[in-house]
Formats: C-alpha cells, sequence, structure tokens
C-alpha cells in the first residue's frame, strides 16, 4: 500500500492501536497529524518525532474529540501545518469496563 503523497489524521495517538496506526501510515508513505486529549506528558511528540524520522511530515494537536470546538481547532491545526486531510482514523477512545451497563 503506497501513501505517498496523502495525509493522515490519527486521533488517540499517543500510545497503543493509535501510535501503531499513526506509525504504520507514516511506513506506507503517509504524512501523519496526530491528536490526543493528554499531550502534558510528551508521549504525543514522541510519536510526532518517529514519525519525522521515518522522513515525514507530522504535527500534534490535543484537544478531546468529544467536545465540538476541539475537533475544530483540532483540524484547522492539522490543514494549516499539513495543508490537508485524505485520511481519517477515529480511535481515539476508551476500553469499556467490564459490562457496557456499567458505563455512565
Ligand atoms: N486494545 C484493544 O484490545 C481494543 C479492542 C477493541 C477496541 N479498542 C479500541 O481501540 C481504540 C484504542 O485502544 P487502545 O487499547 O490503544 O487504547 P489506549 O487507552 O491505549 O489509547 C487510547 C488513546 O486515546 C486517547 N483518548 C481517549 N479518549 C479521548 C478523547 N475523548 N479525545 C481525545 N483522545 C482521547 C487517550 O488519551 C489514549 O492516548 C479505543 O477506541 C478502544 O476502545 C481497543
Amino acid at each position: 500500500m503506497a501513501l505517498n503523497g496523502k495525509v493522515a489524521l490519527v486521533t488517540g495517538a499517543r500510545q497503543g492501536l493509535g501510535k501503531a496506526i499513526a506509525l504504520g501510515l507514516a511506513n506506507a508513505g503517509a504524512d501523519v497529524f496526530i491528536a490526543d486529549r493528554v499531550i502534558e506528558d510528551g508521549k504525543l511528540d514522541e510519536v510526532a518525532k518517529e514519525i519525522k524520522a521515518l522522513g515525514h511530515k507530522s504535527g500534534t494537536s490535543g484537544g478531546d474529540i468529544s467536545v465540538e470546538a476541539d475537533v475544530v481547532a483540532m483540524i484547522k491545526k492539522a490543514t494549516d501545518e499539513l495543508g490537508k486531510v485524505d485520511i481519517l482514523v477515529n480511535n481515539a477512545g476508551v476500553t469499556a469496563p467490564d459490562r457496557f451497563s456499567d458505563i455512565p
């Protein structure tokens, strides 16, 4: 799969599946903008560095995807910095407790 020239945006990308997806897309040739609601621990910036080390552009954004204004700001930053978004991976989320009915 060659993604040269494409721009991907991956949410929840500071660890776990989102990080793996972001690096997978970069390995396939894409520039990858990454977002997560947790930015203070520096892990999102580390993922951006790994993407750049693969020879691709990256950018980061904080914000909570359940807050519309945060999503609007995230998309604006991605398009301002990388020009467009071709691929959107809505990965951010939480693993459910044991029982679905326990989710508030
Ligand atoms: N790991 C699994 O076995 C598994 C199985 C099925 C589905 N999933 C889903 O895959 C996705 C990733 O799973 P994971 O195991 O890598 O999770 P993870 O908890 O390791 O990573 C999720 C990331 O998303 C971020 N995030 C969570 N809510 C957010 C929000 N509202 N706004 C912005 N960022 C937010 C977190 O800060 C975290 O960095 C989740 O949606 C999860 O429900 C995971």
